[in-house]
């Protein structure tokens, strides 16, 4: 459910008329509704309100960064999960408690190891056994102990799209779960290493649309969990990380939260520790929008091309995954149309639909991409020198922008031409 709704005849963000923020802010723009992100938030949250202990919830800060979004994730008692240094700075800035925050990612540098140590982060999920010998080695240098647990790769095949699977043999994330032991054993007796090793985290890809895959996952995770023990090994917590897919066409279907928290709960009956979990998309996903303005409609040889102001440097998702993102008419008028939907950049992989069934447009319309919330704005770029497209946070009957649009001149302001080419 998201507060996304036609209204007398046009679309509506909770109660503001999508056209008044394309009148005031200009197009491309984002728009988030508040009531959706809490909505999502709670819903989530409550879906795991039957497990054995409370959880810890790290929204995904790589899905959507935005400031504004992780204040108000933090004010629904999320913490972070970070993937760098400049996601941990967004999370501290935007209040959330520096023991709430899990530092995840198969790169960190050193500088972000001690960023997170600095901070006092609640947990480094490590992802090999050199990086866990690096990090317990400034920790003992600063007479500190760092918290983390091991992420372990469980050789699960998500069944999700390649480039968001992270959990298979070949994957460069975490470590071979047959390893893990090993890499405890390791690490636990390293000299001058100060870890405290409390965990194993797992995150086997994203935009899942079945359970299955992740409760194999979770099933693996669980003998391991037993193994650790028999060992010796004192094991607190285990990360599930994100992953739960969302619908993006009208009419699909991918399981709930509800669902979801009744597999977890059944798989960790009896493990006796703290669940922490990671989402992204299942929070942000339907919460925002891409408003867009048609362009112009120019002949095509099946189909007219619905060229629109957004473009793949915007939204990637289409170009890079092949996504589809559902396109509505802010107006509709009841006809349709067939159509293929590009934006301006000057290649072909600037194309968000083919032969798609659309509501009527013409040239000055307003429409919009759904399911923009998460990897949308985080991930746009500014390529063809298009600038860094703007977001705007609804809330009831207001609106805030809550990033600027950066224009084309600003990201070339950080630019200069050198001596030698001047003379
Ligand atoms: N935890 C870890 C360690 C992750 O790598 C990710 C996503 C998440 C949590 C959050 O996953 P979610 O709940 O959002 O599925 N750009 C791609 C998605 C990349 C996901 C990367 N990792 C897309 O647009 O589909």
């Amino acid at each position: 459910m998201d507060h996304f709704q036609i209204r007398n005849g046009e679309l509506y963000a909770e109660n503001v008329p999508l056209s008044r923020i394309a009148d005031k802010v200009g197009t491309p723009v984002y728009v988030y509704s508040r009531a959706t992100f809490e909505r999502h938030a709670r819903v989530f949250k409550e879906a795991l309100s039957g497990l054995e202990k409370p959880p810890h919830l790290a929204f995904a800060v790589k899905s959507n960064p935005n400031l504004a979004v992780l204040k108000l994730l933090s004010r629904e008692g999320y913490g972070a999960d970070v993937v760098s240094g400049g996601e941990l700075a967004r999370a501290l800035q935007a209040g959330m408690p520096a023991r709430d925050i899990v530092f995840s990612g198969v790169g960190k540098t050193r500088e972000e190891l001690q960023a997170g140590l600095e901070a006092k982060i609640g947990q480094f999920n490590i992802e090999s056994a050199e990086e866990g010998l690096e990090l317990g080695r400034i920790a003992q240098s600063w007479d500190v102990v760092a918290p983390c647990a091991l992420r372990v790769n469980p050789d699960v095949d998500a069944g999700t799209h390649d480039k968001i699977s992270t959990g298979k043999a070949d994957n460069k994330f975490g470590v071979p779960i047959n390893r893990a032991g090993e890499i405890f054993d390791t690490l636990t007796k390293a000299p001058d290493c100060a870890l405290n090793l409390r965990g194993i985290a797992v995150h086997i890809g994203s935009q899942l649309s079945d359970l299955s895959p992740l409760e194999r996952a979770f099933e693996k995770l669980g003998s391991l969990l037993r193994d650790l023990r028999a060992a010796g090994h004192t094991i607190t917590h285990v990360d599930l990380g994100g992953g739960l897919g969302v619908p993006y066409r009208k009419g699909e279907v991918t399981p709930s939260p509800a669902e979801y928290g009744e597999m977890v709960a059944r798989i960790t009956k009896g493990w006796d520790v703290t669940l922490m979990f990671e989402p992204g998309r299942v929070i942000a996903g339907n919460a925002g929008v891409l408003l867009t303005r048609v362009i112009r409609v120019k002949k095509g040889l099946n189909h007219p091309f619905v060229i629109v102001d957004a473009a793949m440097n915007d939204l990637a998702r289409p170009a890079l995954y092949g996504a589809w993102h559902d396109f509505d008419a802010v107006r509709p008028s009841g006809e349709r149309m067939m159509a293929n939907i590009v934006g301006p950049i000057c290649e072909t992989g600037d194309t968000f639909a083919m032969d798609r069934e659309i509501d009527a447009l013409a040239s000055g319309d307003l429409a919009v991409f759904r399911t923009a919330g998460a990897y949308g704005a985080t991930m746009a770029s500014s390529y063809n020198s298009r600038g860094f497209v703007a977001e705007v946070m609804v809330d009831g009957s207001d609106y805030a922008v809550v990033a600027d649009r950066i224009l084309p001149g600003a990201i070339a302001d950080a630019e200069r031409v050198p001596d030698f080419l001047l003379s």
